[in-house]
C-alpha cells in the first residue's frame, strides 16, 4: 500500500452538546478526564474494576509481556455473576432486563430475577450433560432470549461459548464447530427473515454430520407441531431445563479464564477464533456502555445488532447487563413489515438509547423522513452507530430524522478489541463522519509503516499504543496469528484500518488497509469468498474485491477464470452464486461476477487485488512493476 494516502473526506460542521445532554452526562469534561486516564492507565482501569464485584482481588492490574497481556492478575470473578447476581441482590431483582419482540410482534418481558433463574437452570442442565470448565459450546440460534440465556449459562460455569451467526451456512458452521471442538450445539428449529422461514435445524444436521466432537444437540422448537428429534443425541430445550433447579452457584474463575471464542474474518481463508476472557472484557464492556451511552437506571436501551456478531456480545448482552440496564431486542429487519418498524418500537417502548448501523440508516433514509415523522421519538436521548464508517450525509439524516438534538456516538472498534475504543462521549463536540477521540485509558494514533506518528490530515494506519483490558488474549489455537497484530508495526497494535487525524486530533476512519471487506457492516475476508468460489466445479481461479456501494458501504465483486471447456452463461453465474450461498451464506454472495481470461499477479503468483480494484474504480493503477502479466 502506498505510504501517503490522500484524505478525501472534508467535513467542517461541528455540533456542540445541548444543555440537556451536558446536564445528564457522567463525563462533563472529556479533555481533563482523558488526560488523567492516560497519565495513569492502570490506575484508571483499576478504579473502574472496583465498580464491579470480584470474588478475590488482583495483585497487579496489568502484566504486560509484549505482546501478551494479563489484566487483574490473580483475581477471581465471573462475568455472569456481575450481570445477574449483583442486581438480583438489590431492588433490580424485579427490574426488566430484556424486552424481546419477535418478527411477528410476539413479546416477551424478562426481569433480572427471571433471567437469573433461567440462566441457572440452563447452567445446571449444561452440567448434567457433563460439560465442565473450559469445554466449548457452539450456539447457533436466531435472535431469541434463549441465545442470551445460553451465553450467560456457559459463562456461569466457565464453559466457553462460541456463538455463530445464524445466517452462516452448514460448511461455515461446521468449520467453526470443528475448530472449537465443541461438545454441544444449541440451536432452534427455525429463524425468520422478512417473513421467510429459515430452517436452522437442517443446517445444523449437515454441520454436525461432519463434526465428531459434538455429543449432543439442544433444539429450541419454536413451531408447532414441533419437529421430531432423535433421542438421545437431540434434546428439546424446554425438556432440557424443566426439572433443573433455579439456583446454580457461579464458578469462581481466574480473571484470565476464557469467556468466549468469536470467529471473524481476516486476510486468509480461515476465520480466526478471537478469544476474550472474563475479567478484562467485563471491565471494558461495562464502562464503555456506561460512559459512551451515558446509561442511566431509567433508560430503555435498544441495540439492533445480532448476538451472532461482536456488537451483540458486547452491547446487547454483556455491557448493558453489567450495568443493570433494560434492553430492548427485536428479531427482524428495519424495513419489515414496513420501514417504520424501528421507529415504531422506539415509540412503543419509550426507547431512550438507540444503537444502530450506517447501512440501516442509509436504508431507512431511502424511504424518506415521513416514516420517522409518523412516530413519537421524543424519548430518544443518545444515538449510536457502529460497524463501518458513517458518511456525513447519513449522519446528518439520522440526526435530523430523530429531532436534531440527540448526539450520535460514532463508535469505532473491532471483534478483537472487545469494546469501543474510539468514540465520542455525549459531551464531546461532534463532527459528522468522525469517530472523534479515544475512549478514556486508550492511547491511539495514526502512524506510517515504521510506527512514526503522522502529521494532521495525513492518512496512515490506525494503531493503539498500549494494552487495554478488553483486548483479545489470543487467536484460538493460533498464537502466531495473534502476534501479527502487535508485530507488524513496532510497539503498536495494528487494527487494519486506514485513518487520519485532523488538527483537533479527531480521528476519521476511511476503511480497511487489508483484504477484509465490510458488506452492510458484516466482516468478510476476500480469501474466504474466493475459496467458496473455487469450490464450484467450473471455476479455475477467483479474485474478490470490495467496491464502494451507496447502501451497504461495500459490495462484493468477483473476477473469475473458468476451467477449460466451461462457457459463460447467466445460468452458470447463478450456479456460482448459489455455491457461495451454500458454502458461506447469503451475506457472502457476490453482487457482481465478471468472467475474465486472466488475473493480475505478482511474479510469485499472488493475486494483486489492489490492481483489480483500481481498474474497476477507474483509478491510477499505482506501482505495477511487480506484475507478471
Ligand atoms: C470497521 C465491529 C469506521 C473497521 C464492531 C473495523 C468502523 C471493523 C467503525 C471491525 C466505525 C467498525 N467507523 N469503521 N465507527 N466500527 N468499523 O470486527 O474497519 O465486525 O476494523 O467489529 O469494522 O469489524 P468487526
Amino acid at each position: 500500500m502506498s505510504e501517503k494516502i490522500d484524505t478525501l473526506l472534508k467535513e467542517s460542521r461541528v455540533y456542540q452538546p445541548t444543555a440537556q445532554t451536558k446536564a445528564a452526562a457522567y463525563i462533563q469534561d472529556y479533555e481533563s478526564a482523558y488526560k488523567k486516564s492516560i497519565a495513569d492507565p492502570e490506575g484508571f482501569w483499576g478504579d473502574v474494576a472496583k465498580e464491579l464485584e470480584w470474588f478475590s482481588p488482583w495483585t497487579k492490574v496489568l502484566e504486560w509481556n509484549y505482546p501478551w497481556a494479563k489484566w487483574f492478575v490473580g483475581a477471581t470473578c465471573n462475568i455472569a455473576y456481575n450481570c445477574l447476581d449483583r442486581h438480583v441482590k438489590t431492588w433490580r431483582k424485579n427490574k426488566v432486563a430484556i424486552i424481546w419482540v419477535g418478527e411477528n410482534d410476539q413479546e416477551r418481558v424478562i426481569t433480572y430475577g427471571e433471567l437469573y433463574r433461567q440462566v441457572n437452570r440452563c447452567a445446571n442442565a449444561l452440567k448434567k450433560l457433563g460439560l465442565t470448565k473450559g469445554d466449548r459450546v457452539t450456539i447457533y440460534l436466531p435472535k431469541v432470549p434463549e441465545q442470551i440465556v445460553a451465553m450467560l449459562a456457559c459463562a456461569r460455569i466457565g464453559v466457553i461459548h462460541s456463538v455463530v451467526y445464524s445466517g452462516f451456512s452448514a460448511p461455515a458452521l461446521a468449520n467453526r464447530i470443528q475448530d472449537a471442538e465443541a461438545k454441544l450445539v444449541i440451536t432452534a428449529d427455525v429463524g425468520f427473515d422478512r417473513g421467510k422461514v429459515l430452517n436452522l435445524k437442517s443446517v445444523v444436521d449437515q454441520a454436525v454430520a461432519n463434526s465428531p466432537t459434538v455429543e449432543r444437540v439442544v433444539v429450541l422448537r419454536r413451531q408447532t407441531p414441533g419437529i421430531t428429534l432423535s433421542a438421545p443425541k437431540e434434546i428439546d430445550w424446554h425438556d432440557w431445563l424443566k426439572d433443573e433447579k433455579a439456583v446454580c452457584e457461579a464458578e469462581h474463575l481466574d480473571a484470565e479464564h476464557p469467556l468466549y471464542i468469536l470467529y471473524t474474518s481476516g486476510t486468509t481463508g480461515k476465520p480466526k477464533g478471537v478469544v476474550h476472557v472474563h475479567g478484562g472484557y467485563m471491565v471494558g464492556t461495562y464502562i464503555t456502555t456506561k460512559y459512551v451511552f451515558d446509561l442511566k437506571e431509567e433508560d430503555v436501551y435498544f441495540c439492533v445488532a445480532d448476538p451472532g456478531w461482536v456488537t451483540g456480545h458486547s452491547y446487547i448482552v454483556y455491557g448493558p447487563l453489567l450495568n443493570g440496564a433494560t434492553i430492548l431486542t427485536a428479531e427482524g429487519k428495519p424495513d419489515y413489515p414496513n420501514p417504520g418498524r424501528w421507529w415504531d418500537l422506539i415509540e412503543r417502548y419509550g426507547v431512550s438509547i438507540f444503537y444502530t448501523t450506517p447501512t440501516a440508516i442509509r436504508l431507512l433514509m431511502r424511504y424518506g423522513e415521513d416514516w420517522p415523522k409518523k412516530y413519537d421519538l421524543s424519548t430518544l436521548r443518545i444515538l449510536g452507530s457502529v460497524g463501518e464508517p458513517i458518511n456525513p450525509e447519513a449522519w446528518e439524516w439520522f440526526h435530523r430524522a430523530t429531532g436534531e438534538n440527540k448526539p450520535i456516538m460514532d463508535t469505532w472498534w473491532q471483534t478483537e478489541t472487545g469494546s469501543i475504543l474510539i468514540t465520542p462521549l455525549p459531551t464531546v463536540p461532534l463532527k459528522p463522519g468522525s469517530a472523534t477521540r479515544p475512549f478514556l485509558g486508550i492511547e491511539a494514533d495514526v502512524v506510517d509503516s515504521a510506527g512514526n506518528s503522522l502529521p494532521a490530515n495525513t492518512g496512515g494506519f490506525a494503531v493503539i499504543k498500549k494494552p487495554w483490558p478488553s483486548m483479545m488474549r489470543t487467536i484460538y489455537k493460533d498464537p502466531e496469528r495473534y502476534k501479527t497484530y502487535w508485530n507488524t508495526i513496532p510497539n503498536c497494535y495494528i487494527a487494519g484500518d486506514i485513518c487520519h487525524k485532523d488538527e483537533d486530533g479527531y480521528m476519521w476512519f476511511m476503511g480497511r488497509a487489508d483484504d477484509v471487506i465490510k458488506v452492510a457492516g458484516n466482516r468478510l475476508g476476500t480469501a474466504e469468498v474466493e475459496s467458496a468460489l473455487v469450490s464450484h466445479h467450473a471455476v479455475a481461479e477467483a479474485a474478490v474485491i470490495g467496491k464502494p456501494h451507496k447502501l451497504v458501504g461495500e459490495s462484493i465483486k468477483a473476477f473469475i477464470i473458468l476451467k477449460q471447456g466451461e462457457v459463460d452463461s447467466p445460468a452458470l453465474i447463478q450456479s456460482i452464486k448459489d455455491q457461495v450461498l451454500k458454502e458461506l451464506g447469503k451475506i457472502a454472495v457476490p453482487s457482481e461476477i465478471d468472467i475474465v481470461p486472466s488475473l493480475p499477479k505478482t511474479r510469485s503468483g499472488k493475486i494483486m487485488r489492489r490492481v483489480l480494484k483500481a481498474k474497476e474504480l477507474g483509478q491510477d493503477l499505482g506501482d505495477i512493476s511487480t506484475i507478471e502479466d
